[in-house]
């Protein structure tokens, strides 16, 4: 069996058109132009490439994007104070703190200035709790895991009842991704470097969600034949024959367990262009609120 594959740009492009058109309405109704506030402490090049990309595509869809670069050397207070900042201006709808956070900087504090109602990444401890918690909604989703659920829909794969596994347990994709699949009423079980068996674990999947950084981990053998792979992974490897010398993969060994999965998402390509429509689509909703046009 051949997988069918996910096309993350295919989908990211379609969103990124409906987005465009709502933008535009907003601007000829009403004035409104959506803002995103992206703010990078430090000069992580990984980082630097991710702000960038978001920058670059907020431009292409209409929305404003303020960008501020800090030093390494920032202070807890210098960050915070102009997370406040942002906080209080009413040209920015959505304020993204880009993580990693250098060290010396107490990441907890600096997301909790961000208001909930412009935390378009959804890393607020209030919106990651809502999200938690049965019955309750936040006012945002972090966007790489929307973007795994937003993939899983657009392709007509049932969550509700289904075996879930998520791979990997970090505060920006698995936890928030496992709460997500658990609201979406799939049976979940979280696995990490700590879990005893971990092929046979993820063999139990109807969905795999593969996020733990680890390059083409995921072997045939960890995969339910038919299953919905996920690859969040985004990994460098040496690779003589590339131009830079290396290359890009995921978690998941895609050549292998192409032939086994129902469904799988390249790398690149698959949930990489999905992070960034989320964050478009939250900043939007950001902005529409602020005007009042929605709850
Ligand atoms: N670092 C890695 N992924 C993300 C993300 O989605 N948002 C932010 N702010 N930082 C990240």
């Amino acid at each position: 069996m051949t997988a069918t594959l996910i096309d993350g740009n295919a989908v990211a492009a379609a969103i990124h058109g409906e987005i465009c058109a709502e933008v535009e309405e907003l601007k000829t109704k009403y004035g409104i132009v959506p803002g995103l506030a992206t703010v990078l402490v430090g000069t992580n090049p990984a980082s630097q490439f991710y702000v960038r990309s978001k920058q670059k595509k907020c431009g292409e869809v209409g929305i404003r994007s303020f960008g501020y670069d800090l030093p390494e050397t920032a202070t807890q207070e210098e960050v915070e104070g102009l997370v406040r900042e942002l906080g209080a201006n009413p040209e920015v709808h959505g304020i993204l703190v880009q993580l990693p956070l250098p060290r010396h900087l107490d990441e907890k504090r600096v997301l909790s200035a961000v208001p909930i109602e412009k935390d378009v990444d959804g890393f607020h401890p209030v919106n990651i709790g809502e999200l938690g918690m049965k019955g309750r909604e936040p006012k945002f989703v972090p966007c790489t895991p929307a973007g795994c659920i937003e993939l899983l829909d657009r392709y007509n794969i049932e969550i509700a009842g289904k075996e879930a596994v998520v791979l990997g347990r970090s505060n920006i994709v698995g936890l928030p991704v496992s709460m997500l699949l658990l609201k979406r009423d799939a049976t979940v079980t979280i696995c990490h470097s700590r879990s005893h068996d971990l092929p046979g674990i993820c063999r139990r999947a109807d969905i795999l969600i593969a996020a733990v950084g680890r390059p083409r981990m995921v072997k045939t053998d960890w995969v339910k034949p038919g299953a919905a792979i996920i690859d969040v992974g985004i990994n460098r490897v040496d690779d003589p024959t590339a131009k830079q010398g290396y290359r890009i993969v995921g978690d998941v060994d895609f050549e292998e367990v192409k032939e086994v999965a129902g469904y799988l998402t390249p790398v690149p390509g698959g949930v990489g262009p999905m992070t960034i429509a989320m964050l478009l689509k939250n900043t939007l909703t950001a902005a529409k609120r602020a005007a009042g046009l929605i709850p």
